[in-house]
């Protein structure tokens, strides 16, 4: 049995391997038939649950209580067993040494290498890539500084007061996320930083509206540099820019960063101005690298160097920590535990700040993108299920919109709630009356309402038996559901940068559990194709074979498209 779960990274052909069939994978089968008959209020019956089934590291200030799972020691066990079977250990010393685990890229895997605070190198491909990363975080705190203190000028000799990034994907939504995540702490230095995403003109256009040329620094933020979105952004900026100050003012108010110099400097931005990263850092784990630029930007280099630290702190302790004390091994296989037995179909992100609104926005990319696939590491078609659909929006708003249905709906929605014990903000009673529902909801999703409780409180609320039959049913809370709670002490640059590499390892471990290759993604390529293909087509240029729907959508499109309008850039 154990040859099969040999350590692959090539992606070789090993025919016939199928994980459900280990008896690492039955074990679980047959201890889920246990667990599915256990509730919630029988596990806590157990006083020292939260002692046996919680991290709490004082260090960088965490807790993670995940005693409200449907878990007991045992299940811990298998599921630990699992993992160490699956040799999640051995394959993060693979990525964080640099070996070439994207294999279907073969790319090595090194956005940790980012955020390394030691003085160890780093080898790739024998040579230490530190110097290199170092080099351009230098380049970034200096132009981040010039530009935060007035020394990077704009053409006609003017400050610059408002930076666009134009970026989608891996290149907008981590540090869009980390903006709004760390805008508390903006000073009289900050920039405004926009955000410019979708190729639908409305994105750019109002962004436009609402800076002036002499004032504003265009990022043009691209891995490939030939991104549809952005160059298409980028274009209609650089038309826009140059309608105004002329065509050298492009020197001063565009930078570039990437890895594809070649297109940066055919784009016109000068390689001076190009924030270089490489191959070995995925888009969606680029946050850490010159994609974090607007960050340096916004909080000051500093403070970005803080996030890097946090990302580090918990680099360490996903690469040290034993699976049982493992923050990100544990988050990782209670969703494996939901997702491949409880047969969960999504599962949901709360932050309880306002702050993170984009958080769960970030990690759908990170999460999705990364563990969305059916094909093994042999190459062969799974027959379990990977991935999770991950949604969620920030506490409370998400509580007067979607919670009804993870409370009392037919689907079983295992979530996450995060917390901050001292936001940076002090507002009134604000935070204490956001974190009585922080701790509110994971209790009532855990312990219901039984019937003979809501009975006994509608009977001493003098409602006639008539009513209380009719009520009774509706107001029963069945409970059960499963929840982790993230305590963080502070919402600061460190913390949050913890917080996301412990998704970034929680992610990359389920890529291990479920024999995926978390770091290509295909799947986005054959919509970007057939949209090349449709695009002239919309302006009569080409005629192609289309199924009937597709044609029909089309020709109305065509039919009723007003032509000769003024454009409003
Ligand atoms: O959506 C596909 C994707 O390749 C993402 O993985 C990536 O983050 C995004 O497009 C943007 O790519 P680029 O940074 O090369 O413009």
């Amino acid at each position: 049995m154990n040859n099969v779960w040999q350590i692959k990274t090539k992606g070789e052909f090993m025919a016939k391997f199928n994980l459900t069939k280990t008896s690492q994978w039955q074990n679980l089968e047959k201890h889920f038939e246990v667990m599915k008959e256990v509730h919630l209020r029988d596990l806590f019956k157990n006083e020292n649950r939260f002692d046996e089934f919680s991290i709490c590291d004082n260090n960088i200030g965490i807790t993670f209580d995940y005693s409200k799972n449907i878990i007991n020691s045992e299940t811990l066990r298998f599921l630990l067993d699992f993992a160490k079977e699956a040799k999640v250990h051995q394959y993060s010393e693979k990525m964080f040494s640099g070996e070439k685990i994207n294999w279907t890229e073969k790319r090595a895997v090194l956005h940790t290498a980012l955020r390394n605070r030691s003085s160890k190198p780093v080898l790739f491909d024998g040579k230490d890539i530190m110097p290199s990363i170092n080099a351009v975080l230098e380049k970034m705190k200096k132009f981040s500084r010039d530009l935060r203190e007035g020394k990077w000028l704009g053409a006609t000799g003017k400050k610059i007061t408002d930076v666009v990034n134009i970026g989608i994907g891996g290149s907008d939504l981590g540090p869009r996320m980390v903006c709004e995540a760390l805008k508390f702490y903006a000073d009289s230095s900050t920039p405004a930083v926009h955000f410019v995403s979708n190729i639908d003109g409305a994105d750019i256009l109002e962004v436009l509206k609402k800076i002036n040329p002499e004032n504003s620094l265009f990022i043009v933020a691209s891995k490939t540099f030939t991104t549809l979105e952005t160059i298409t952004n980028a274009l209609t900026a650089r038309k826009w820019l140059v309608a105004k100050l002329g065509e050298k003012a492009v020197a001063n108010h565009f930078v570039a960063l990437s890895t594809n110099a070649k297109k940066v400097v055919e784009f016109g931005i000068d390689e001076n101005n190009m924030f270089e990263f490489w191959d070995f850092v995925g888009g969606r784990y680029s946050l850490w690298s010159a994609i974090g630029l607007p960050i340096a930007c916004f909080i000051g280099f500093d403070k970005f160097e803080e996030l890097l630290e946090g990302a580090y702190y918990m680099d360490k302790h996903f690469l040290e920590a034993p699976f049982e004390k493992n923050i990100p091994v544990i988050a990782a296989v209670l969703g494996f535990w939901y997702n491949n037995f409880f047969k969960a179909e999504s599962y949901t992100i709360l932050p309880y700040s306002q702050y993170l609104h984009r958080f769960t926005a970030y990690l759908q990319q990170c999460d999705m993108e990364s563990n969305g696939k059916t094909i093994n590491f042999e190459n062969e078609k799974i027959n379990y299920s990977t991935g999770s659909i991950l949604w969620g929006e920030p506490g409370t708003n998400g509580q007067h919109s979607f919670y009804q249905l993870i409370h009392q709906g037919s689907k079983f929605i295992p979530c996450d709630f995060i917390g901050f014990v001292n936001p940076p903000e002090n507002v009134g009673d604000h935070h204490e009356k956001l974190m009585a529902n922080f701790f509110a909801q994971p209790e009532a999703l855990a312990f219901g309402l039984t019937k003979d409780e809501v009975y006994d409180e509608l009977t001493k609320s003098g409602l006639s038996f008539a009513d209380i039959e009719l009520l009774t049913p509706h107001k029963v809370f069945e409970g059960n559901k499963p929840t982790n709670s993230i305590l963080i002490d502070n919402l600061t640059p460190k913390t949050l940068g913890a917080l996301i590499a412990l998704y970034e390892h929680k992610i990359f471990t389920q890529g291990i559990l479920w024999r995926v290759n978390s770091f290509d993604q295909w799947g986005v390529q054959l919509g970007k194709v057939l949209a090349n293909v449709i695009l002239p087509e919309l302006s009569k240029k080409a005629q192609n074979p289309h199924d009937c729907s597709t044609k029909n959508l089309i020709k109305i499109f065509i039919d009723k498209k007003k032509t000769n309008l003024q454009e409003n850039i």
